[in-house]
């Protein structure tokens, strides 16, 4: 039942785990999403991209240098793309021991064994479409899998499941392929760019440090399309000064690190 899922407490504003709790375990892994269920966290956030024979994996950058031992096994790669590499390269890397030797060998994940664990742990997703440029039918992949894995009924689309990215362009897309799926746009749009957005996108996503008061109200006086008030989920608010400012301006939601620092600050709100 809804009332049993982890965090479903209804509490304002939203607090999203930022690549899953990624300040207690190594970023956009299984771990992380199930230290952020651990800790009572609902949402989580990832990065959605393709390797070289059509896959999609769990990853924040383009390279897989920083975030996996890509560097150790297989040397002579540089720069190591991710769009460079085989689903089956990538499942030998270890994802967790640059953040720490208790996760040796942690993965990274593909979309399915993530999607897995998310409706395992009875999670919400915000599910990132990361550099869509460089994965032309990324948008139309990304909904089969979805489908697939049953994440298209009016359950997981009203309540559990927003897509994201930079790309005004990948939201377009997303939204004409599936109109009912929620999706927001990471940025800062000019006010008066906002009506334009609202025709495709149910939340502006913006760096914290970008907005303001008004900017919130502003968007807030949109209606997205479907028929609510356009909404705003800002990043990456890791401090308990940070979130009191933001949680200020009437944001929805807060997209962090730390969630149980910023949730412990908002109930001293
Ligand atoms: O969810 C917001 C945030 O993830 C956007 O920036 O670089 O962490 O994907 P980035
Ligand atoms: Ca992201």
């Amino acid at each position: 039942s809804p009332a049993a899922r982890a965090g479903d407490a209804a509490q304002w504003p939203t607090v999203v785990a930022h690549r899953g709790a990624s300040s207690y375990a190594p970023e956009n892994t299984l771990a992380s999403i199930d230290k952020a269920a651990g800790l009572g966290f609902r949402w989580v956030e990832n990065d959605v991209q393709r390797t070289k024979d059509g896959e999609l994996v769990v990853i924040h950058d383009d390279s897989l240098k920083r975030t996996t031992d890509v560097q150790k096994v297989f040397p002579h790669r540089a720069p190591w793309k991710v769009k460079d590499f085989t689903a089956a390269e990538i499942a030998r890397l270890d994802a967790g021991s640059w953040f720490g030797p208790a996760y040796t060998g942690t993965r990274v994940p593909t979309l399915t064994q993530y999607m897995r664990e998310v409706e395992h742990n009875q999670q919400s997703l915000l599910l990132e479409i990361k550099n869509p440029e460089l994965y032309p039918g990324i948008e139309q992949q990304t909904l089969k899998l979805l489908g697939n894995e049953g994440w298209l009924d009016p359950g997981h689309l009203d309540d559990r499941l927003i897509v994201q990215s930079f790309s005004a362009d990948s939201i377009q897309i997303m939204h004409d392929l599936k109109p009912a799926i929620r999706t927001a746009f990471l940025g800062t749009p000019p006010v008066s760019a906002l009506q334009e957005y609202a025709a495709y996108t149910d939340l502006i996503n913006p760096s914290y440090g970008s907005i303001s008061l008004g900017y919130v109200s502003a968007v807030h006086g949109h209606t997205g399309p479907h028929g609510r008030p356009m909404e705003v989920y800002a990043w990456t608010v890791d401090d308990a000064p940070t979130a009191w400012k933001v949680a200020g301006y009437g944001v929805d939601g807060l997209i962090t690190n730390k969630p149980d620092v910023v949730r412990s600050a908002l109930n001293g709100f």
